[in-house]
């Protein structure tokens, strides 16, 4: 008898997306909002720091968090408490209102490599993965201005990890516009021990200038033309971020770790975003790897990683999936 002929295994219903750490190279925070938030104009820039979210089909909602930080989560994470898991609660719900079939809960597996709580918006990150994810695993293929519209409810820093790249954001930072520059740029990524809430860093920086004009943010144009060129110095003297004043308040050694990243070379270092994380952009990617043993060896900060930019929105890992078997790492 002919030998049967081997029957290809059903394509694993799970799918993986890869999303960066993103870092800002400008933020300007303009005066509070009337909703509580700030006007924001800064400059977003993804790093090559990536999570990994996988989203499985499962019995009920859930999610495990897995990686060097799995540790600062509880074993299994509150569902409702997870910003990844309501990006996906809402996508389905967008998609029942449109009539979507074969949207079933998932079980969210994020592999967590961007630090917690540091300034790098990894939580707005997974979202933006959860979202990504769980549109091709229940194929609905929205429309990128659709997964826009959910992102920009989810967070303000959402929007842009679907983009990644480097990109110009506006309003409290959910409109993003690519910004067209291919110069590649290298960082040394410092992290520290203990993360720094985004809400009271904005507070510390309203209690700061309570008795200042905040005028209405604009980008430097000279970033953009330093950009544009690819001059790393011309870059570094025109980085700013106007959260770093309130960081280093409430964090006094953040300036120490900015002072020692200088002093060891760096062609400039700041806070990123609303911190603890300090970056420094260095001239190439041998000058960034110096940099780092210098402060390794320093001691300053919890961790010290080199990335380079700008790096890939969230985007599908493609080839096999992974098992299916939920809650699977
Ligand atoms: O949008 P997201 O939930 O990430 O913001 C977290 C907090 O950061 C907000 O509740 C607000 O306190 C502060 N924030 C702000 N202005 C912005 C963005 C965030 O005041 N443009």
């Amino acid at each position: 008898m002919a030998p049967t002929p081997a029957i290809p295994a059903p394509a694993s219903p799970a799918v993986s997306v890869r999303v960066p750490a993103k870092i800002n190279l400008e933020l300007v925070v303009g005066p509070r909002r009337e909703d509580g938030y700030h006007e924001l104009a800064t400059v977003f820039h993804a790093v090559a720091l990536f999570d990994v979210v996988t989203a499985r089909p499962a019995r009920e909602w859930g999610v495990t968090v897995t990686g060097p930080y799995a540790h600062l989560f509880e074993s299994d994470v509150e569902p409702d408490d997870n910003l990844a898991v309501r990006a996906a609660t809402l996508l389905a719900e967008a998609a029942a209102r449109t009539g979507g079939v074969g949207v079933t809960p998932v079980h969210l597996t994020i592999d967590k490599s961007i630090p917690v709580a540091a300034g790098m918006a990894g939580g707005s990150a997974d979202a933006a993965a959860a979202l990504v994810a769980c549109d091709a695993l229940w194929d609905l293929n929205t429309p990128m201005t659709g997964l826009h519209e959910l992102a920009a409810r989810l967070g303000s820093d959402v929007n842009f990890a679907l983009i990644g790249g480097t990109a110009v954001g506006s309003g409290r930072g959910e409109k993003v516009t690519p910004e067209p520059s291919t110069s590649r740029f290298e960082w040394v990524v410092v992290t520290a021990d203990e993360g720094l809430s985004t809400p009271a860093v904005f507070a510390e920086l309203d209690r700061l200038r309570a008795q200042r004009t905040v005028p209405a943010p604009i980008t430097a144009p000279a970033l953009l033309r330093a950009l544009r060129s690819g001059d790393v110095e011309a870059l570094g003297g025109a980085l700013a971020n106007d959260l770093e004043e309130a960081a280093c308040s409430l964090r006094p050694e953040l300036a120490a770790t900015i002072v020692a990243g200088t002093e060891a070379g760096a062609v400039a270092g700041l806070v990123s975003g609303s911190g603890p994380t300090v970056v420094f952009l260095a001239r190439d990617a041998g000058h960034a790897r110096t940099l780092a043993s210098h402060l390794t060896a320093s001691n300053v900060g919890a961790q010290v990683i080199c990335a380079s930019g700008p790096a890939r929105g969230a985007h599908v890992i493609p080839g096999p999936r992974p098992d299916t078997a939920e809650g699977a790492a």
